[in-house]
């Protein structure tokens, strides 16, 4: 049976401030801590045993997932001293791993939410006979990602730095953060300091002669770094267009968590997530967007594709567009925050006529 390794160690910049508080792979989609999806996909894939790398935050883990048995997996915590970057995690927990030398060890970044064919990737491994089996995904503007071009039997020839010309661009393949490695692999990566696979271990095998294999599909594929990625993967799963037997009830355009309370009059569409003990009032309209527990959304107010934390407020008729709002933060009525804007955990916005009027004397 296939084991597995998480790597749900990163300080999760890109998606501050929702990284404040919660390790990015604790972070609610659709209704549960995102890892929920990742670990469920894993055991429906058949792997018994997953070894969690932990860092930052490293704490919550373990008293929300425990041994892993609701899951039926069996699961292990290993927390570095410091962090020792993707590469040095693996190695780091290395010595928790029941596989001998020769056999496949399933390698998943934790914020990735994919389709990918878990099964195949380890059937790839195996038929080709390779040291490191990669995922790869095809993007429309590889222009914001190191590329991984293969020869014509899927052999990985190249990992190149982000392309900074158009001649650069060789292929539109990019790296998944899902593989699979001979387990002899992992052990030789050096222990005790920081390794980064991408940079350092990947490049370094490929330019030993070992042999990486690529595996291309068109499956569903997200990488949940940015917060407007973040509530588009959690919009996704609750709508069905992202597989997961994680998601609780059926799929549909909204997923309203028990303890919740939504004004009948409230609009929830574009696969919206409304949280435990979260408020929607009258007249309300949410789409797309991911309403985090406790928070509240007053009435007459519009969320669109953004994320309100835990416990945050949402004053009457403001309007979000695209905004992350942090745990706690408490934004005033009439207000209009747009484009990408992200407030704070605990920052407080007065109204808009307070604001307004202040301006005026
Ligand atoms: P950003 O800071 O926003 O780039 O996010 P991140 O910290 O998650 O980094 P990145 O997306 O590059 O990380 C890819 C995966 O590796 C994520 O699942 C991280 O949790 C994990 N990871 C990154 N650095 C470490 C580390 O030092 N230790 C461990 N255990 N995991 C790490």
């Amino acid at each position: 049976m296939t084991e597995a390794i998480l790597l749900v160690g990163g300080k999760g910049t890109r998606l501050r401030p929702l990284t404040v508080n919660t390790p990015k792979p604790m972070v609610p989609a659709a209704g549960v801590p995102f890892l929920t999806h990742q670990l469920a996909r894993a055991r429906a894939a058949g792997v018994e045993h997953v070894v969690l790398a932990t860092s930052y935050l490293a704490e919550v883990f373990e008293p929300y997932f425990g041994d892993g048995s609701a899951l039926g997996l069996q699961l292990e915590y290993v927390t570095e001293r410091e962090p020792l970057g993707t590469g040095g995690a693996l190695r780091n927990v290395a010595s928790r791993l029941h596989s001998a030398p020769g056999d496949p060890v399933l390698v998943f970044n934790g914020d990735i939410l994919t389709g990918l064919d878990i099964a195949a990737l380890v059937g790839t491994h195996r038929t080709s006979g390779a040291d490191v089996s990669l995922h790869l995904t095809r993007v429309p503007d590889p222009r914001a990602f190191g590329l991984v071009p293969t020869d014509g039997s899927g052999r990985v020839t190249a990992f190149l730095e982000k392309p900074q010309t158009p001649e650069e661009i060789v292929t539109d393949q990019i790296n998944a953060g899902a593989y699979v490695f001979t387990r002899s692999v992992i052990d030789a990566i050096p222990g005790g300091r920081p390794v980064s696979v991408e940079r350092e271990t990947f490049p370094g095998l490929l330019a030993e002669g070992a042999h990486l294999q690529g595996m291309v599909d068109s499956t569903y594929w997200l990488d949940l770094g940015t917060p407007h990625a973040f509530v588009r993967g959690s919009a996704d799963l609750v709508l069905g267009r992202a597989p997961s037997p994680a998601v609780p009830g059926r799929h549909g355009e909204h997923l309203v968590v028990a303890g919740a309370d939504v004004a009948p009059d409230a609009k929830l569409t574009g696969g919206t997530v409304v949280g435990a003990g979260a408020r929607i009032g009258p007249g309300a309209e949410v789409e797309g967007s991911t309403v985090l527990e406790g928070a509240v959304v007053e009435p007459g107010a519009v969320v669109r594709e953004s994320l309100v934390g835990a416990g945050a407020r949402i004053g009457e008729r403001t309007v979000l567009d695209r905004a992350v709002i942090g745990d706690g933060a408490d934004v005033g009525a009439d207000n209009e925050l747009r484009d990408g804007i992200r407030i704070w955990c605990d920052a407080r916005i007065p109204a808009a006529s307070v604001r307004f009027s202040a301006d005026c004397t």
